[in-house]
């Protein structure tokens, strides 16, 4: 087994770290506190590549692998987890979706501004009754010849408001039940689409999330993706990859704070000596160290299922459950081994905990992932 990066991806991973390092950090706390989405920052990450990462050239993208995409996120998460959020969104689930089911009309007219990062996307599943019970889907498109006819909410939408193109998911015969649910393509600006309100979060404050409101949206039928009545599999495909992608922002986010309090540990002194040199501290650190290598390890797992064209579902899966995991439990060890500075915004580590959370949530609670882990060992 080798567990050698190539040296394009040590140059991807370094290009990500100097851009969250110099240009995402500076600015980081404020951005949370005011609740400010990155605009400018995503702009320049746009140019750089890092919006269609995994995209063919031909339409725009950088035409990387998912083990690359992985390093990056990481890099970034360890900053700035809201701005790695939409970095995640607009490859794992919208770029990415776009590209494996979209028609090449499709590709031609959304794929490519989006994989250069010159428009943004939103995907657009959750509900405010169908959360992890994505199934049960109350809004509707519903079928009028040449187009669809789309009402409803949804809810909880990264990128709600700076987003221009929208996979949105919606049923279309209920009898049908999954097999009756299209994904349709929804341009901002489409009569009847309003943006509604942005919510105030615990976490990932510089993101932006609204709740999205569909009033008879004539959505023409081209904008369908795939078959009539594969909208929930598409669902459920994107979102195995975007698993990867979210299990990458929650080891970032880890790693970010491992990084932070390894740091501190070694300039703040106690009793006499730097705090490190107390066993208490080292064996937190070692706890720390080895959690997040262990994730990391079911993070690469998955990236190199994807990029080796195995099946994935089961491994990013377990990589989001267990990432997830280990930056809950791991940011607060950061925090703890700060004392009282962790818990002042000033040291970045209060912001990796409530960030933290959100990665046990969006793309499939952790109860989500052992049901699919769990579907999958038992059959
Ligand atoms: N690939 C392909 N097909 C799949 C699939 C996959 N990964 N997973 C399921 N399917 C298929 C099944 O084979 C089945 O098809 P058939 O009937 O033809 O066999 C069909 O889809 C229905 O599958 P299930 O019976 O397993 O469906 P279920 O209702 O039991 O639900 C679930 C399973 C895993 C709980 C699913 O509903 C789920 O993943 N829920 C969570 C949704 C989610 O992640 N939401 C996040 C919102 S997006 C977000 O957060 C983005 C953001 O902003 C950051």
């Amino acid at each position: 087994m080798n567990f050698e990066l190539s040296e394009e991806q040590i140059a991807v991973r370094d290009a990500a770290r100097d851009f969250a390092q110099n240009v995402l950090k500076p600015e980081v706390i404020e951005r949370d506190r005011d609740q400010r989405f990155p605009t400018e920052e995503m702009k320049q990450l746009g140019e750089l590549g890092f919006l269609g990462m995994m995209v063919d050239p031909k339409y725009g993208g950088s035409g990387m692998d998912t083990v690359s995409y992985v390093l990056a996120m990481e890099e970034i998460s360890k900053v700035d987890a809201s701005a790695s959020v939409c970095v995640s969104v607009n490859n794992s689930l919208v770029c990415w979706g776009l590209e494996k089911f979209g028609t090449e009309e499709q590709k031609q007219k959304y794929l490519i501004p989006l994989a250069k990062g010159e428009k943004i996307g939103a995907f657009c599943l959750s509900e405010p009754e169908a959360g992890s019970d994505a199934t049960s889907q109350q809004t509707t498109a519903i079928d009028h010849g040449d187009h669809y006819v789309l009402n409803g909410t949804k809810n909880w939408i990264t990128n709600g408001s700076t987003a221009s193109v929208y996979l949105v998911i919606a049923q279309t015969n209920r009898e049908a039940g999954h097999k009756g649910i299209n994904a349709l393509i929804v341009e901002r600006g489409m009569e009847g689409f309003i943006v509604g309100a942005k919510e105030d979060k615990m976490g990932i404050r510089g993101s932006d999330t609204h709740t999205l409101i569909f009033n008879d949206v004539k959505v023409p039928k081209e904008n369908r993706i795939g078959e009539d009545g594969f909208g929930f599999k598409f669902a459920m495909k994107v979102l195995a990859g975007g698993r990867i992608g979210i299990a990458a922002q929650a080891l970032g986010i880890a790693s970010g704070a491992f990084e932070l309090a390894l740091a501190y540990s070694k300039q703040r002194k106690a009793f006499g000596k730097e705090i490190y040199k107390h066993q208490a501290i080292a064996f937190k650190l070692a706890d720390m160290a080895t959690e997040i290598e262990a994730a990391r390890l079911l993070v690469m797992k998955s990236a190199l299922d994807k990029d080796n064209d195995r099946d994935y579902g089961q491994s990013s899966a377990m990589a989001k459950l267990y990432a997830s995991k280990v930056a809950m439990e791991q940011t607060i060890e950061a925090v703890q081994i700060h004392g009282g500075y962790g818990f002042v915004k000033e040291y970045h580590v209060e912001r990796l905990m409530r960030d933290a959370k959100i990665t046990q949530i969006y793309e499939g609670t952790s109860e989500v992932q052992k049901i699919v882990i769990s579907r999958g060992i038992l059959g």
